[in-house]
């Protein structure tokens, strides 16, 4: 396994040394899996899951499967989002606003660690940057916000293979959800973003996304809105500026915290709170099916990611990694800056490499960030490419042993998990899923159920029970 330390997860790890030698709590109760004792948090309304379920886009079309075009948002808004208005009011249901402290859930400790002290949370960096994610005028031609491709109701996501956004154009990675992409020790599926701060200037400058040339001109775009200058003000002290957009930004999605799922309840000792399946799944999860190598749950590691990259082999097949890398390291010698990255991972066949762009390391070509499996029943289709359309597909994967090359992870190998136990690892996965979107949760784990019904395109059990290896069918030139 690979284990090289971004500097994101050095400064976490002098953060919990912090906390220890300060006689904090330590990581082991970080988040509170009971409901948070009583005056801490509302309790969510009764009918939570509805507004996310009632948008009429909790459904999305067909899925996007490996190689075909990316399907279209669903939703009526440019891009195939939801409309802004409607998306606002989702977020305002379903998002409280804690004026800079913790989120219902999450131990204070923990927070302080995590939130930048420059960038302290509070109602109006809060409110700025809820204005900010939604508002489509930070692009380069108004149809662009950070909601387009992080949709409300599309498990803030796109719901696409991969991203399509300025002009239309495609990318070449899928978008991961900003639910609790603040608990994430780096940013991007190739974490060349330390902080929320950081990642989230960039797509704004991004050719392909919302276009701007630069920030310069980005905050032009918002200047003149009075409502903005107050804004602004009253959040920072001064007029808008680039810098403060991004911790704005920042601010407001560390509210997007979603952590509250039938599981979680299982774990606080309701045991009726998931199904025999998916207690069986979580079972496999931790044992034969090796999940909790990369994807360890616990209160330290709440959203199930250990923040490290590793190849599965998602995007090993077709690819001829040592060109690739070669064309990497010209390119790089030309501009290693952070917005040619950007630029490099969106836009080009570089994408494929991953980490390896980042880091330069030979260990990391074709390595990807841990995805979290929290919510995950929402946010299909998976990977970095998008390329697995249900999570039977992601199961299918992992049970063959991935997709074999010179850098596959030593964590991935043939699991010889039956069927049955492939639905109860997929039944545990949608038990992950926060209760304010039980619903569309529910409405998904169908769709994706009558996809999987006929169409199982990594499923191998051949390769998954070792009755081929996948070096033999390699060296025989079958892949
Ligand atoms: C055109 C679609 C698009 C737009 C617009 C967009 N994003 Fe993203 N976002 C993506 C894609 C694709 C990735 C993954 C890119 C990569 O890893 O290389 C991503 C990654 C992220 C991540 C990293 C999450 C993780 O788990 O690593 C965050 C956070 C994020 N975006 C927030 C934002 C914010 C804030 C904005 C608005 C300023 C925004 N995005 C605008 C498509 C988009
Ligand atoms: C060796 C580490 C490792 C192991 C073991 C592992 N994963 Fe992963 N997982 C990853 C990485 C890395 C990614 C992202 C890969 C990519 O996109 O190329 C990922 C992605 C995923 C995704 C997609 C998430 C998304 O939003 O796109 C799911 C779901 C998932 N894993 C579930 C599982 C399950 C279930 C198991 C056990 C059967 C498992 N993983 C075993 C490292 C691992």
């Amino acid at each position: 396994m690979h284990r090289h330390t971004s500097g994101a997860e050095r400064r976490f790890g002098r953060m919990f040394f912090a906390a220890a030698t300060l006689g904090a709590p330590l990581a082991f109760s970080l988040v509170v899996y009971a409901a948070p004792p009583p005056g801490t948090a509302k309790p969510p309304p009764a009918d939570a899951a509805k507004p996310a379920s009632t948008t009429g886009a909790s459904t999305p079309p067909a899925a996007a499967v490996a190689g075909a075009k990316p399907v279209s948002g669903g939703g009526e808004g440019p891009h195939g989002a939801l409309p802004m208005a409607k998306q606002i009011a989702v977020a305002t249901t379903i998002v409280t606003p804690s004026n800079g402290g913790p989120p219902a859930g999450i131990d204070p400790s923990f927070w302080k660690f995590i939130v930048p002290a420059d960038n302290q949370g509070n109602d109006a960096r809060i409110a700025l940057g809820k204005k900010l994610y939604f508002d489509p005028k930070l692009s380069k031609d108004g149809t662009v916000a950070c909601a387009t491709c992080h949709d409300v109701s599309r498990g803030f996501t796109d719901r696409r293979g991969t991203s399509e956004g300025f002009g239309d154009k495609l990318g070449q990675r899928n978008a991961p959800t900003t639910m609790n992409a603040v608990f994430m020790s780096s940013q991007f599926w190739d974490g060349r973003a330390a902080t929320l701060e950081e990642q989230a200037k960039l797509p704004i400058i991004n050719p392909i996304e919302m276009g701007q040339p630069n920030g310069a001109a980005a905050v032009a775009g918002i200047q003149g809105d009075a409502e903005y200058q107050k804004m602004f003000k009253d959040a920072y002290g001064r007029g808008p500026n680039y810098d403060d957009v991004g911790r704005a930004l920042a601010a407001y999605e560390r509210m997007l915290v979603f952590v509250d799922a039938p599981f979680d309840r299982f774990l606080g000792g309701d045991l009726k709170a998931i199904d025999d399946d998916a207690k069986a799944g979580w079972v496999l999860f931790n044992g034969k099916a090796r999940c909790m190598a990369c994807h360890q749950i616990s209160s330290s590691s709440p959203i199930g990611t250990d923040n490290r990259f590793h190849n599965i082999g998602v995007s090993a097949q077709n690819k001829n990694f040592e060109g690739l890398a070669q064309k990497a390291i010209a390119a790089m010698a030309k501009d290693n800056s952070k917005e040619a990255q950007d630029r490099f991972a969106l836009e080009t066949d570089l994408a494929e490499l991953g980490r390896f762009v980042v880091t330069k390391f030979r260990s990391d070509i074709g390595s990807f960030k841990t995805e979290q499996v929290r919510n995950v029943g929402l946010t299909a289709p998976y990977m970095h490419d998008g390329s697995f359309a249900t999570l039977w597909d992601v199961i299918d994967h992992y049970n063959k042993g991935g997709e074999p090359n010179a850098f596959l992870d030593g964590g991935i190998e043939p699991l010889a998990l039956t069927d049955a136990e492939t639905n109860q690892l997929v039944a545990f996965l949608f038990a992950l899923t926060d209760n304010r979107f039980a619903d569309q949760n529910r409405a998904e784990y169908d769709r994706q159920k009558k996809i999987a019904a006929t169409r199982r395109p990594h499923k191998d059990d051949n390769a998954a029970n070792r009755k081929v290896l996948q070096f033999e069918r390699r060296v025989a030139g079958q892949k």
